[in-house]
């Protein structure tokens, strides 16, 4: 009998969710929870290693949450909390601060390219992140985690600090080594202005992404003024390669309709732009809007948003505190 799955996710909440969040993380969500059991999680902890306007860090903690539940997320059937109303993620954290090495952090590559020039200036909390990550994962002995390519390598280090862990306290098994789930769909939506760079909500043109709030008009004309070359659209993969922007919009297009880019390809060589253009915006339009206009309406009553991360929090902490209790008994602690 093969055990039965356990999923974990985390979500920054860095307010303005965008269409990039939707394909790489939220639709796959709403598929995995299908047929498994899934613990959505806020990771509220983990924004606040760079400085969050306390007011704003609030508003977006409910943003993020409405955009779970508007894209499809059962509440009843999956575990959605917010990260800071679980105890659990610091003290484990904390253990497995002394279990990671500094060598390995050192190694991390989002660590260089976040704290950038000035490594002295960036906080402690955002140096030793993977470690929070780690303890978020193991804290539900959670035995996979749907990762894009830029969270693969904390997912190494997670499995290694499990490893280390259990052998350093000869308590084999104790945590799982937690598998990625490496989604088949396009990990990486690019920005609408510049083909090789990923869509982001830091990018200063709002032409260069699609929010999950922006109404129909403004989707039209985002996919409108997106940007595309002069040569006809071909379904070489070979020469779309070498015009990010093109394949883009039809990745986009591929991903929303539930086709393969070989078919989107076969739909749009040989014809015009304006035809691409058009097919996408309506389908976007039919996708995300939906989403939105849900987002919209649950924001209006943040009450019960507050009541579906209560009640998350509740179930989270149950599992979490046993392993907490377990966790502190192998390491000695009173
Ligand atoms: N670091 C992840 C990101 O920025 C968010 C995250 C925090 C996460 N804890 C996690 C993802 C645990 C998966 C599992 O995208």
């Amino acid at each position: 009998m093969s055990k039965k799955k356990l999923v974990f996710s985390g979500v920054q909440p860095t307010g303005n969710l965008h269409l990039g969040n939707y394909l790489g993380a939220l639709k796959n969500f709403v598929n995995l929870q299908k047929d498994n059991e899934c613990i959505f999680c806020v990771v509220d902890l983990h924004a606040i290693t760079v400085f969050q306007d306390p007011v704003e860090l609030k508003n977006n903690i409910l943003e993020t949450v409405a955009a779970f539940v508007a894209a499809g997320l059962d509440h009843n059937k999956s575990i959605i909390f917010n990260q800071s109303s679980v105890s659990g993620h610091s003290e484990l954290a904390w253990i497995f601060n002394c279990v990671a090495r500094i060598g390995w952090l050192n190694r991390m590559t989002q660590f260089k390219e976040k704290a950038g020039k000035d490594k002295e200036k960036a906080s402690v909390g955002l140096y030793i992140y993977p470690n929070l990550m780690a303890a978020d994962i193991l804290l539900y002995k959670s035995s996979h985690v749907p990762v894009g390519a830029d969270q693969k390598q904390h997912l190494e280090l997670c499995r290694d600090i499990a490893q280390k862990f259990n052998n350093d306290f000869g308590a084999a098994n104790f945590f799982p080594v937690p598998e990625p789930l490496i989604s088949n769909t396009i990990s990486r939506v690019m920005s609408l202005r510049d083909g090789l760079k990923k869509m982001s909500k830091s990018e200063e043109s709002d032409f260069s992404r699609i929010n999950l709030k922006d109404d129909a008009d403004l989707i039209v004309q985002k996919i409108k003024k997106a940007k595309t070359d002069s040569a006809s659209i071909s379904d070489n993969l070979e020469d779309l390669n070498k015009r990010p922007e093109v394949l883009n919009l039809i990745n986009i297009y591929a991903e929303l309709s539930g086709i393969s880019l070989q078919n989107a390809l076969k739909e749009f060589a040989g014809k015009d732009f304006s035809h691409l253009k058009n097919k996408l915006a309506e389908i976007l339009v039919a996708t995300i809007c939906p989403i939105g206009n849900k987002m919209k309406e649950l924001l209006k009553d943040t009450k019960s948003l507050e009541n579906i991360l209560n009640k998350g929090s509740e179930k989270a902490r149950k599992i979490a505190e046993n392993t907490i209790k377990e966790t502190k008994k192998i390491v000695g602690l009173f």
